[in-house]
C-alpha cells in the first residue's frame, strides 16, 4: 500500500500565519502538523510516499526532505492549481499506479493507529474505507448518511446535514477509485470532490466501508482547532529535562525543556513543551502552550499558545491566552508614556486589545 499526503491548499483560515508557510508546516507540540500523519502511516508499515504540493512546495519539501529519517521515500507531487481533492488523487496517478492507497489531508490529526485499517482494508478488499466521527458543525464537512451500519450517501458541505457525522479526512482506496474520477464532475464550490469520488463508488455498487473514530480528531484549519490540537498532543506528553532550570524556578507536572534551554526565576506548570536553546526568565508559562527553539520569554505570563521558533516575548502588561505566533516575532511593552500602541499589521491579521 502506498501513502498519499495532500500538503497543498491555501489555508486561508489561518491568515495570517499562512501568509509566510504552510498551513501543514505550523507546528504541534513543536512538531509540524504533517509529520504526524506521516509517521502515523510509517508505523502502518507505509514505505512509499507520495506528497502533493501547491504553492508551498518547496517549504513542505525542505521540511520532510526525502523522508529517510523516517525509513520512507518521497516523491514530491506538484497540483498546478487547488481544484479539489479527487484532482490531487488524478495528478497523483502516475505515482499510485494501480497500488492501493492511504491518502491523508496534511491538516488533518487523529489519535488513532492506522495499522488496524490497513490490515482490514486488506483483508475485505472494499473499493474504500472512509474514518467518520460526529460533530457539532457537520456543515463545514463532508457529512455521511448511514443505514443499517452502511453509508448510503455522502455529501460535500451540505447546508441541510442529514446527520452529524463528518468525514475525516483519511482515506484508504483501490485503483478503482481512478475510474469514477475520470468521470466527475466539479462541485458548486468548483472543486473535484473525493466526496462525490466515494458516492460514485457506491452507486456503482462497490463496497465502502466505514469506521468511526476511536480516539479524537482535528482538521487544524483554523486557530482555534490548531490550539486544541496543541492541547489535545500536550496531554500525551512524557516529560524530558536536556535544560537548565535555576533554583529560584518550579516546575510542575510535565515539562520538556529542550538543549541548551535556560529557565531562570520562573514557573512552569506542565504539560508545556520548551524546544532548545530558549531563554525563559522571570515569567510564567501555564498549561498547554509550546514555545518553539530560540524563542525568548521574559518577564512575560503566558499559557495555551503556540509560539513558534525565535520569537521574543518581553514585559508583556497582560498574560498572553490562546495566542498562536509566527517564527520571529517581537512582542514587547511599550515604554511610550502615556501608554500607546504602536501596530505594524499585515493584511487579515488581528489583535485583540484590551
Ligand atoms: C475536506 C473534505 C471534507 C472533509 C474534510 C476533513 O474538506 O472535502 O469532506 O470532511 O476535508 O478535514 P476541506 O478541508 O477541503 O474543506
Amino acid at each position: 500500500m502506498k501513502g498519499l499526503i495532500l500538503a497543498g491548499g491555501k489555508g486561508t483560515r489561518l491568515r495570517p500565519i499562512t501568509f509566510s508557510m504552510a498551513k501543514q508546516l505550523v507546528p504541534v507540540a513543536n512538531k509540524p502538523v504533517v509529520e504526524y500523519g506521516l509517521e502515523a502511516m510509517a508505523a502502518a508499515g507505509i514505505r512509499e510516499f507520495g506528497v502533493i504540493t501547491g504553492d508551498t512546495g518547496p517549504e513542505v519539501e525542505a521540511a520532510l526532505g526525502d523522508g529517510s529519517r523516517w525509513g520512507v521515500s518521497i516523491t514530491y507531487i506538484p497540483q498546478d492549481a487547488p481544484r479539489g481533492l479527487a484532482h490531487a488523487v488524478q495528478t497523483a496517478l502516475p505515482f499510485l499506479g494501480e497500488s492501493d492507497f492511504l491518502m491523508y489531508l496534511g491538516d488533518n490529526l487523529i489519535k488513532s493507529s492506522l495499522q488496524r485499517l490497513v490490515d482490514e482494508f486488506q483483508a475485505h478488499r472494499p473499493a474504500a474505507t472512509i474514518l467518520l466521527t460526529p460533530v457539532s458543525n457537520p456543515s463545514d464537512f463532508g457529512v455521511a448518511e448511514m443505514e443499517d451500519g452502511r453509508v448510503t450517501r455522502l455529501e460535500e458541505k451540505p447546508a441541510e446535514p442529514r446527520s452529524n457525522l463528518a468525514l475525516v479526512g483519511v482515506y484508504l482506496f483501490d485503483r478503482r477509485v481512478h475510474e469514477v474520477i475520470q468521470r466527475l464532475k466539479p462541485s458548486r464550490r468548483g472543486e473535484y470532490e473525493i466526496t462525490d469520488a466515494i458516492q460514485g463508488l457506491i452507486d456503482e455498487g462497490h463496497t465502502v466501508r466505514s469506521h468511526i473514530v476511536d480516539g479524537w480528531w482535528k482538521d487544524t484549519g483554523t486557530v482555534e482547532a490548531m490550539l486544541e490540537a496543541n492541547r489535545l498532543i500536550l496531554e500525551d506528553l512524557v516529560g524530558r529535562l536536556d535544560g537548565e532550570v535555576d533554583e529560584r524556578s518550579s516546575l510542575h507536572g510535565r515539562v520538556v525543556l529542550g538543549a541548551g534551554s535556560r529557565v531562570l526565576n520562573s514557573v512552569v506548570r506542565g504539560p508545556v513543551v520548551i524546544g532548545a536553546g530558549c531563554h525563559i526568565e522571570d515569567s510564567y508559562v501555564g498549561p498547554f502552550t509550546a514555545i518553539d527553539d530560540g524563542s525568548r520569554v521574559v518577564r512575560t505570563e503566558l499559557e495555551y499558545s503556540i509560539v513558534m521558533r525565535d520569537c521574543v516575548l518581553e514585559g508583556l502588561p497582560h498574560r498572553l491566552e490562546g495566542s498562536l505566533l509566527g517564527r520571529g516575532v517581537s512582542a514587547t511593552a511599550s515604554t511610550a508614556r502615556p501608554r500607546t500602541l504602536q501596530l505594524v499589521m499585515g493584511d487579515n491579521s488581528s489583535a485583540v486589545i484590551p
